[in-house]
């Protein structure tokens, strides 16, 4: 079955969306709209299969500090902010989990990476991975930014982690998982 990724409109029914991760799923389901239509903080793109929405990334213009960049990447980076993509959000329903959902709306945010770097300045994508999916990010040649991590808490801190605009393919079909 044919996915296509397409931006969240507002008569979207999200209501029955699952992904195993509440946060991720209250996310969708209460401020992935007002925060596109009334506060225009991110953007939402859905995947959609046979008429149902079985996945959704969120993406937001950032920036980044030299600093955070492992050095190995600085290259000859300027020392002023640095504008990124920001993959906020990312969650595919249960039941499609496996099927190659999440890596086609992770293609969509490569392609956005590429629009951005061309139209206002974009150096990559970076994304706060959830423990469960860093080696998933890792596929596809992200690595963790070097940020000082918070406080040890009960719950496993997200991991920030980059990929550089030069190592995105410059087609999709270049990107199949490793
Ligand atoms: C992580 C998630 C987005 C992946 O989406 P998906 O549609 O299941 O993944 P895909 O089918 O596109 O997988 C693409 C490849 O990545 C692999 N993969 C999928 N999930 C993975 C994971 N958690 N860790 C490592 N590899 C993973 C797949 O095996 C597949 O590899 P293959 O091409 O060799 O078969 C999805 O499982 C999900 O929503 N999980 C719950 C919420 C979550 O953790 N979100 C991430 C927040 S940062």
């Amino acid at each position: 079955m044919a996915i296509a990724v397409r931006k969240l409109r507002p008569d979207d029914d999200r209501s029955t969306f699952d992904s195993g991760d509440p946060d991720l799923d209250r996310f969708f389901k209460r401020f992935a709209g007002q925060n596109q239509f009334k506060h225009y903080v991110g953007t939402t793109y859905v995947a959609e299969e046979a008429g149902l929405l079985v996945g959704f990334a969120t993406v937001s213009a950032a920036q980044v500090e030299i600093r955070d960049i492992p050095p190995a990447k600085h290259g000859r980076l300027p020392r002023y902010p640095l504008p990124v993509l920001r993959l906020a959000r990312l969650a595919v329903d249960k039941k499609a989990q496996g099927r190659g959902v999440g890596l086609a709306l992770l293609k969509a945010v490569f392609v956005m990476a590429r629009a951005m770097a061309g139209d206002f300045g974009c150096i990559g994508v970076v994304v706060d991975a959830k423990p469960q999916a860093v080696t998933f990010y890792e596929r596809y040649g992200f690595t963790a930014l070097e940020v000082v991590q918070g406080h040890l808490g009960d719950r496993p801190e997200p991991l920030p982690m980059f990929l550089e605009i030069g190592a995105i393919p410059a087609t999709s079909d270049e990107l199949s998982g490793k």
